[in-house]
């Protein structure tokens, strides 16, 4: 029975939602990680670092005793986010990042932006205060196929943002092609990219193929598997610009299961555990601690977590579902066999 000991790791891009699915999700991954990095888009969205502050109280309340768990927090940009607002941002030790989401690209992103151009003001402001732009990185034209949005996004917007703001430090959330890897590997240093547990282990087959299922239905969208190799290839590399961001996101199983089901998957439950599966199938555990515990840490400029917890090679079923908001939350993996697993002792 193989054991790996880790610093307790981080996440840096995750979604605990609020108000009743805080008792949900919060006790998951309080269970192991160290820092979460919680996404903005609640309706309303936290626009400012005061909601941001509020919002990391209603969170601490669910973390149980003896839990490191700490929440990070990131400001949901919008059409209008005044240049103060970065400056109070970059003043604040809980705010680590303004979050960009192209509107209409995903879950809640109807207040998003409009035009990126229109906020390069605002990214000079970002630029000259240190405060990291966290990009959900799809065009969202209806005449680009959903499987393209991501590749076109780099072309169209990125790569210009990167040229005209060189020391803005950027992530490039949740990636999903080759062409992402490649852009990020050929950026300067200032420049990173989250992987996600899923994204690891999912190609479109998987939520395709056999019917639909909807609970592999996440943007941006699984890609075919030469873009799912290079993402584990990318993972697994070492480098560190690409460590971990799982982006769970808890949907209502009467959400998901529907003639429009919502996009999300919900990882918290065993991020650690689906990573490790990726790694160990690929012969890379030993670089596992840096992509789960290191490279983000260092990106975002906070020490690495010094607590540790055990990784054991140890069989266990995922649970078929979990309460959640009064309807049933059902995990990744629901119902199946794991071989890893994570103890927080
Ligand atoms: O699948 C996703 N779900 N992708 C996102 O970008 C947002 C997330 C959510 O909040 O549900
Ligand atoms: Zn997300």
């Amino acid at each position: 029975m193989r054991q790996i000991v880790l610093a307790r790791p981080d996440d840096w891009h995750i979604h605990l939602r609020d108000g009743d699915a805080l008792a949900t999700t919060v006790p998951h991954c309080a269970r192991y990680l160290g820092r979460g990095l919680v996404m903005p888009n609640l309706q309303p969205p936290v626009t400012r670092v005061e909601l941001a502050l509020a919002y990391r109280d209603r969170i601490l309340r669910h973390v149980p005793d003896g839990s490191a768990f700490t929440p990070l927090m990131t400001l949901y940009l919008t059409d209008d986010t005044p240049a103060d607002e970065v400056r109070r941002a970059a003043d604040s030790e809980h705010v680590m990042a303004f979050k960009l989401y192209p509107a209409g690209a995903t879950t809640n992103s109807a207040a998003g932006i409009h035009g990126i151009e229109a906020l390069y003001p605002i990214f000079e402001v970002m630029e000259r205060e240190g405060v990291v732009l966290s990009i959900h990185g799809e065009v969202t034209d209806r005449d680009c196929d959903i499987f393209d949005r991501e590749r076109v996004f780099i072309d169209r917007h990125l790569e210009e943002i990167v040229k005209r703001f060189p020391s803005l430090r950027v992530v490039l959330e949740h990636i999903t092609t080759a062409d992402a890897v490649e852009f990020v590997r050929a950026a300067s240093h200032h420049v990173a990219a989250t992987i996600t547990a899923h994204h690891l282990v999912l190609n479109r087959n998987d939520m395709l193929v056999g019917g639909i299922r909807p609970h592999h239905y996440c943007l941006p969208v699984p890609k075919r598997e030469r873009h799912r190799e290079a993402l584990v290839e990318a993972a697994c590399s070492g480098e560190p610009r690409f460590f971990f961001g799982s982006d769970s996101a808890p949907h209502g199983r009467s959400r998901k299961e529907a003639a429009c089901g919502c996009a999300g998957v919900y990882t918290a439950h065993a991020l650690v555990e689906i990573c490790a599966t990726a790694f160990a199938h690929r012969g890379a555990l030993k670089r596992l601690n840096d992509f789960c515990s290191g490279f983000g840490a260092d990106f975002y400029g906070l020490p690495r977590t010094t607590e540790t917890v055990t990784l054991v090679e140890e069989p266990w079923t995922v649970p078929e579902d979990f309460p959640f908001t009064g309807d049933r939350l059902v995990p990744f993996h629901a119902g199946q066999e794991m071989a890893w697993r994570v103890h927080d002792a």
